[in-house]
């Protein structure tokens, strides 16, 4: 009877999914909170989000930007990704102090290492302005007309926003210009790096285990933020203290089970669910297998470089870390598309669309042609969209000898204006302090290679359209030869004596130089073609979307609407769970350290194990950390999460930290698209390995005691 009962608690917990799609914005939390509730949240909608209170969004904060990061403790202890920290971590490494390898913890808040230029970002409120943004635009005015108006209202409403506060304010669109909201953040500039685990537990799995379920990363970072001795944000200082933060997540130790509530909360970057059929088709159809090409070819260079030599792994590691993150992700979500029959599910809602506007007069007039509409300007802008997204593959993430030209290049075209202003002499002293920092991190022959090979793989995409003169006169190999045999730009001598004596005569010079010339030709036709033509389709595009997105929400009024995640804080939530994506597929909720050993053991590099390590999991000395003898080291949920989520606290019923977000489940990238809540599953490292990495591995108790731990 057991046995059965626990059968079909299984099967209806598989099949039957309480996943909630989208992204909810949380000063309007309220709206949704009887049915949190009856998922099984004990918080009210202002322990979620209160202006006036303290609440749970004052412990999270945006992590430089891009990422999510949570306060845990009263002294400003923070917890984010290891891949969110990486680039910090990787800044200070070396070969002697190999903190991507072996790991940090900093002993005392003296040992903490600062991060010139990482900020951190408290929201202070987020209200919807739509009205006043709005007030005194009218139908008869023209487009131009609108938006200055529309501009000079929000102008006010931020400088009142940050009137006598040191508060920073936005305005954002949401629904493609239906809403918009005012975001008003507290900024922090000191932010410094506390512990890391080694990238063998922190970077577990690697590129193989990369956006894939069974996962056994240990993916976390620990920071702390600071302010001035008056608790208020302030530049980097000696004599700056931990911050005391208005509120911190308590430690969720409770055992956790199949169905608990589980909620994101953290800022999710982009997703797109109202693209037009004809878009998704040309995104799995072109536009992403080139890029994937472009990808995989950078990646083959760079992954046998750093196989090869130490110094390598070092320079290379966080660039091949991002290029490879969105490449494997994009094969994800091809995949996903093509299972979902995303075009053909588009089009039947096209189709309904569509039909329903037919249902009265003003909405045909309104509604009638939009997605024809979308269609068409989609087949229009196609060409600009794909040559804007090679470019991005090509010149600003393919051989950094072109991010170098650059630097050089905005000088020539600055020249007259620095040296009327005095300020050529600056310029050029921070150009040339940058290029330590850019060589520390460059291998020639890598870079080498990844110019032939991509210029090779960018002529045969763009087909002969939009190519510069260089390389339609020329091959890739001669190319090659000319730019990496006689440029300056790709030897530090060489770079630095260019910057001796600057003036005219020098200028003209550099403008002769070959990788100079490249760079300068492709942003000819990158600003003169490209952009103009990405602005008009991504303007018309937005322009129909806006009315597009309207029509949905007012013919279908029962349906779920909710606003494309736009980098802005939001809330989902669903519940722990597995999932059965595939036929005679099944993923358990949950993985143990038992998982870790046995990866380790099929010998793929990606499991490597630091020594000390291999015997602390054999040890099994898991302590308060273990649930029925084991350690859970990651599990999956049903929220609906993006990039941006990363480092999200993952928040149990009673708003303590169950762990930390990090990834999605490969057949549950194309969420971005099209969610499916039978599919998509968020993966989140649990709190009580964090704890365990630290306490029990890493000897760093003090920060655990930091802490408060909740039974
Ligand atoms: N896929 C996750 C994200 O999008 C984790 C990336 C870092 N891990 C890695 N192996 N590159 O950011
Ligand atoms: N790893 C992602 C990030 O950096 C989160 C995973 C996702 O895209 O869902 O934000």
């Amino acid at each position: 009877m057991k046995f059965l009962q626990l059968a079909l608690f299984i099967l209806l917990t598989h099949t039957i999914s309480f996943a909630e799609e989208g992204m909810l914005i949380p000063s309007v939390i309220q709206a949704f909170e009887s049915d949190m509730k009856a998922k099984g949240m004990k918080l009210t909608a202002q322990d979620i989000y209160d202006v006036n209170n303290s609440s749970l969004k004052d412990a999270v904060l945006h992590f430089g930007g891009g990422c999510t990061a949570e306060l845990v403790s009263d002294k400003g202890l923070l917890l984010t990704n290891h891949h969110c920290g990486y680039s910090q971590i990787q800044s200070h490494s070396s070969l002697e102090k190999d903190y991507l390898k072996n790991g940090f913890w900093a002993k005392n808040y003296s040992d903490e290492l600062p991060n010139p230029g990482l900020f951190v970002a408290r929201m202070v409120r987020i209200d919807d302005v739509t009205e006043t943004v709005n007030f005194g635009v009218r139908d008869e005015m023209s487009n131009e007309e609108k938006v200055a108006k529309m501009k000079e209202n929000m102008k006010v409403l931020i400088e009142d926003a940050e009137k006598g506060n040191g508060y920073k304010a936005e305005i954002k669109a949401f629904n493609y210009g239906n809403d918009f909201y005012i975001i008003v953040k507290e900024i922090f500039n000191d932010v410094r790096l506390v512990g890391t685990p080694p990238n063998s537990i922190g970077k577990f799995g690697g590129d193989t285990d990369n956006w894939v379920w069974p996962r056994h990363t240990g993916d976390f970072s620990v920071f702390r933020v600071y302010s001035g001795t008056d608790n208020k944000p302030a530049d980097f200082s000696e004599s700056n203290v931990p911050y005391a933060p208005i509120h911190f997540l308590p430690i969720a130790m409770t055992p956790r089970k199949i169905g608990d509530f589980t909620m994101v909360y953290g800022f999710p970057g982009t997703t797109e669910q109202h693209l037009v059929s004809s878009q998704i088709k040309y995104i799995m159809d072109k536009e992403r297998p080139a890029r994937i090409g472009m990808r995989e070819k950078s990646l083959s260079v760079i992954d046998a470089g750093m196989r090869s030599s130490d110094q390598i792994r070092i320079q290379y590691s966080a660039k091949q870390a991002r290029i490879a993150n969105a490449y494997k992700k994009w094969i994800g979500q091809v995949g996903g598309l093509t299972e979902l029959d995303a075009v053909r599910v588009k089009e039947e809602y096209e189709a309904k669309y569509n039909e329903r506007a037919q249902k009265k007069p003003e909405w045909a007039v309104k509604y009638g042609s939009l997605v024809a509409e979308m269609k068409e300007t989609m087949k229009k802008g196609q060409q600009y969209d794909f040559a804007y997204a090679m470019a991005v593959e090509y010149i600003f993430t393919g051989p950094e000898m072109l991010r170098l030209a650059r630097s050089y290049s905005n000088i020539m075209d600055n020249y007259d204006k620095l040296v009327e202003t005095s300020l050529l002499e600056e310029e050029i002293e921070k150009l040339d302090k940058g290029l330590d920092g850019f060589f520390k991190n460059y291998d020639v022959g890598v870079d080498r290679q990844i110019f032939e090979l991509l210029t090779d793989e960018y002529l045969e995409q763009m087909n002969g359209i939009g190519l510069p003169n260089m390389l339609t006169t020329t091959s890739a190999s001669a190319l090659t030869k000319s730019i990496y045999n006689k440029s300056f730009l790709v030897d530090i001598e060489d770079a630095k004596n260019a910057l001796k004596k600057v003036n005219k005569r020098a200028i003209k010079k550099w403008g002769r130089d070959p990788g100079i010339m490249l760079y300068r030709q492709l942003m000819q036709k990158f600003e003169e073609e490209t952009i103009p033509g990405v602005r008009e389709f991504q303007g018309r595009m937005d322009g129909i979307l806006k009315v597009y997105v309207e029509g949905k929400q007012e013919m279908f009024p029962d349906a779920k609407h909710w606003a494309d995640a736009n980098g802005t804080m939001r809330i989902t939530y669903g519940q722990l769970e597995g999932s059965a994506p595939n036929d005679g597929m099944e993923y358990t909720d949950h993985t143990t350290t038992a998982g870790i050993l046995q990866k380790h053991a099929t010998g793929n590099p990606d499991f490597d194990l630091l020594p000390d390590l291999i015997e602390t999991y054999k040890k099994k000395d898991f302590g308060p950390y273990a649930q029925d003898g084991e350690l859970w080291v990651c599990f999956t949920g049903s929220n609906h999460t993006t990039g941006g989520n990363s480092g999200s606290p993952v928040i149990d019923a009673n708003g303590n930290l169950m762990g930390l977000n990090f990834d999605r489940s490969w057949e549950s990238t194309m969420s971005d698209y099209m969610f499916d809540p039978n599919r998509c599953r968020n993966i989140t490292v649990d709190i009580r390995y964090v704890l365990w990495v630290m306490d029990k591995y890493a000897g760093a108790t003090h920060l655990v005691k930091e802490m408060k731990l909740v039974n």
